[in-house]
């Protein structure tokens, strides 16, 4: 069964938004098996968004990410990883369709809500680097039958 990293930014979490974004994904029949508020390091946040260092917006980047606390959450679901991506909606909210979290909910690209691993790769990598394998769960809903 496949598995994403999802992360509510600091913009989300400020607004209020992590129940509303998780029970998005609990409703579509996903399973959360990990989940933690955490404050991202500099160091982290410079791993984790490695492959955009040589960006311009790189450090605007990392100084938003570590600003305020995150919620990291590890998903498990068939297709998952890009089946969240779409309900994500464009990197660009301006370009997100309504319907879509950063459609409904974001404003500018550099406060869009919520990040998710783009394939199979990044989804290990990014896990690893916010999750111990003691932190996941392994589990299976009895309501997974029905989805
Ligand atoms: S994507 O989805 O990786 O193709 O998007 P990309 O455009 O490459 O952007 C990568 C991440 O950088 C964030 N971003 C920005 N942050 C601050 N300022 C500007 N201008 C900006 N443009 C893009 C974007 O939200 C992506 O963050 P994550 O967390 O990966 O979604």
């Amino acid at each position: 069964m496949e598995r994403t990293y999802l992360m509510i930014k600091p913009d989300g979490v400020q607004r209020n938004l992590i129940g509303e974004v998780v029970s998005r994904f609990e409703k579509k029949g996903f399973t959360l098996v990990g989940a933690k508020l955490m404050t991202v390091t500099k160091e982290i946040a410079e791993t984790h968004y490695a492959e955009h260092k040589e960006r311009p917006f790189f450090g605007e980047l990392v100084d938003f990410i570590t600003s305020g606390p995150v919620f990291a959450m590890v998903w498990e679901g068939e297709n998952v990883i890009s089946t969240a991506r779409t309900m994500m909606g464009s990197t660009n909210p301006a370009d997100a369709a309504p319907g879509t979290i950063r459609g409904d909910f974001g404003v500018q690209v550099a406060m869009n809500v919520i990040h998710g691993s783009d394939s199979p790769e990044s989804a290990k990598r990014e896990i690893a680097i916010f999750f111990n394998e003691n932190e996941l769960n392994n589990y299976e809903k009895a309501v997974s039958k029905w989805v």
